[in-house]
Parts: C-alpha cells; sequence; structure tokens
C-alpha cells in the first residue's frame, strides 16, 4: 500500500504530450510507498467566476489534490509561459474552499522546446508560490 501520494499535473492536453510522457515516465520508476496519479485537464473548462457549482472534471482533481501529499508538474512551455491548461487549473484550485495546494510540496519537470521549459517553469513558479512550498 502507498503512504506517499503525488498528483502529476502536465500542461498539455494533446495525446502524444512529451510531458505526459514524462508523468508516465515517472510513474515506472517511482520508489516503493509511492504512487503518482495524473490529473486528466481535457474537460476543464476555462475558470469563470459566473459558472455556478464547480464542474465534475474539477471536482475531481480537486478530489484528487485534496488526497494528494504533493505535486509534479509537468510544465508545458508556450510562448515563454505555462500552457494555459496548467495555469487553469492552478486557478480552479487556488479557489477550492478546501485549499488542496496549501502548504504542499511540488516539484517541476519540463520536456521540449529549446531550454527544457524552464522559462515556463520560472512563471509557474511565481504562481504556485502562493499556496505551496516548491523543494
Ligand atoms: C503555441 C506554442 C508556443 C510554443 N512556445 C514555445 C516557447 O516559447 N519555448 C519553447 O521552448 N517551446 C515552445 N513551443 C514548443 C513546445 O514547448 C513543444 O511543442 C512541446 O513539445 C509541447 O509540449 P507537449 O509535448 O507536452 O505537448 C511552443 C509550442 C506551441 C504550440
Amino acid at each position: 500500500m502507498s503512504s506517499i501520494k503525488l498528483l502529476g499535473i502536465s500542461g498539455s492536453l494533446r495525446k502524444a504530450s512529451t510531458n505526459r510522457g514524462l508523468l508516465r515516465a515517472a510513474q515506472s520508476v517511482l520508489p516503493s510507498g509511492v504512487s503518482l496519479d495524473i490529473a486528466e485537464l481535457q474537460d476543464v473548462p476555462f475558470y469563470n467566476a459566473d459558472i455556478v457549482g464547480i464542474p465534475e472534471s474539477v471536482q475531481r482533481i480537486a478530489h484528487q489534490a485534496q488526497l494528494a501529499d504533493g505535486f509534479i508538474f509537468a510544465c508545458t512551455e508556450y510562448n515563454y509561459s505555462m500552457a494555459p491548461a496548467l495555469k487553469n487549473i492552478l486557478d480552479w484550485l487556488s479557489r477550492q474552499p478546501d485549499t488542496p495546494l496549501n502548504d504542499k510540496p511540488a516539484a517541476l519537470m519540463g520536456a521540449g522546446g529549446g531550454m527544457g521549459t524552464s522559462r515556463a517553469q520560472y512563471h509557474l513558479r511565481q504562481s504556485c508560490v502562493f499556496s505551496m512550498f516548491i523543494h
């Protein structure tokens, strides 16, 4: 049985995403006692405070995030920043009443592009710093 639960979130929605591939690769080398789920972002709508209630796709990820002890972000880079799907789920999660991101560690990684997504990761760090510890 796993004692440490991680949630992986990739910024890319495409099936052949290299960043999602990174998360699958991480799943294949986990030490015993650690599990890694991968969040499904395909159906998550753009955050809009006018949406009444919490969409099912967001509820599912918020539940996974609540159960997680920490996060792994595989940060796709679009135009020197994180891809909108990743920013969007961070925005949704940051507005949940049970604050599932708060005070949990996060690791950042990325694949593709010219600099291994380092510029996008810089923005992601700034976005995360409000609600998480980054190790
Ligand atoms: C709209 C768009 C903007 C991009 N901007 C950058 C960029 O600024 N820097 C970079 O290194 N790669 C950039 N890329 C290349 C992506 O990082 C590359 O296609 C990567 O494989 C996408 O991640 P994924 O494989 O997880 O889908 C861009 C790709 C797209 C589609």
